[in-house]
């Protein structure tokens, strides 16, 4: 399975902080945004992943993030003109698709909890075709919303429907089968002038081929759209970081963990940032490694 992030967008929420950088460049308490949509695909063991953002843009990440070797994975690069939908994704990622699944993450969508890892590859090995994340929320008018049966399955999805039927939310993270670049190809506009992501979920929902994994209340699902939303995920962060001696979407360690690099290239990356509590994380766990446990 191939992963794709999509860091494109104009920020507008976020003026004037994001007059002059691109939002998920941001950083979210320690570390730049975009790390933690790339920390959760890793999570679900993948290692091929295509950054999309705008032509502004595009050589920071190529800057942050290189050809991935560091953490033992590839980065591709690939430009959105303009942010003309979520499923342009699927347009402009094709060759790099090429016949493979594929999982799409929104760049500014932070995920945390227990299992995560092991609920990505269970979702993963089960998908039917099609497999999206559902996470309660208060204000469900603000995103997708899926209704569902008593027994879990999908019977409606619609975005931002001024009277949501449920409190689910469609979170920013998405598994589709190879039919989703044909789906895409299809797709037209909508009032807002965007391929939407949702029109790719209605169509694998009429097809019966919709899987809803619902994340339980011991995720958290954080996005950072607004000034607000941002401070609390950095908030987020700090608490559970500082509480724990712990790390939330620290890439060298899902690397390590996953066997995508070794010991010495995990010191060898403490080593570079050892003037950070991050750097002296990658130090610690390169020493006690067994100890560290990844939820
Ligand atoms: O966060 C989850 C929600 O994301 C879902 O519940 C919705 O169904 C889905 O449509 C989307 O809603 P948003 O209103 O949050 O989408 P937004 O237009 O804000 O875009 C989300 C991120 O993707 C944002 O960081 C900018 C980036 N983006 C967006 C578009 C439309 C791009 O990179 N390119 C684009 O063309």
């Amino acid at each position: 399975m191939k992963g794709i992030v999509l860091a494109g967008g104009n920020g507008t929420r976020l003026h004037p902080a994001t007059l002059a950088i691109n939002k998920q460049l941001l950083p979210v308490y320690d570390k730049p945004m975009i790390y933690y949509p790339i920390s959760v695909l890793m999570l679900a063991g993948i290692d091929e992943i295509l950054v999309i953002s705008s032509p502004d843009y595009v050589d920071n990440y190529r800057r942050l993030l290189g050809d991935g070797s560091q953490f033992g994975i590839s980065f591709s690069y690939a430009i959105q003109e303009r942010p003309e939908g979520l499923a342009q994704a699927f347009l402009i990622g094709r060759e790099f698709i090429g016949s493979d699944d594929v999982a799409l993450i929104l760049g500014d969508n932070l995920f945390f909890g227990a299992g995560l890892a092991r609920t990505l590859r269970k979702a993963r090995e089960t998908s039917r075709g099609a497999t999206i994340f559902a996470y309660r929320v208060d204000h469900p008018e603000r995103y997708g919303v899926v209704t569902l049966d008593r027994s879990g399955r999908p019977l409606r999805i619609l975005e931002k429907p001024e009277a949501p039927e449920s409190n689910w939310a469609v979170t920013g993270l998405y598994l589709y089968d190879n039919r989703v670049l044909d789906f895409a190809a299809g797709l037209e506009p909508s009032e807002r002038g965007e391929l939407e992501i949702t029109d790719i979920n209605r169509i694998y929902l009429e097809l019966g081929n919709l899987d809803v994994e619902r994340l339980s209340r011991g995720h958290a699902w954080l996005d950072t759209g607004t000034h607000e939303s941002l401070l609390e995920a950095a908030e987020f962060v700090r608490t559970i970081q500082h509480r724990q001696g712990l790390q939330i979407g620290c890439l060298e360690e899902i690397a390590f963990q996953n066997g995508f690099i070794d010991r010495d290239q995990l010191i060898a990356r403490g080593h570079m940032f050892d003037k950070t509590e991050y750097g002296r994380f990658l130090l610690r766990i390169a020493d006690l490694a067994p100890d560290v446990d990844d939820g």
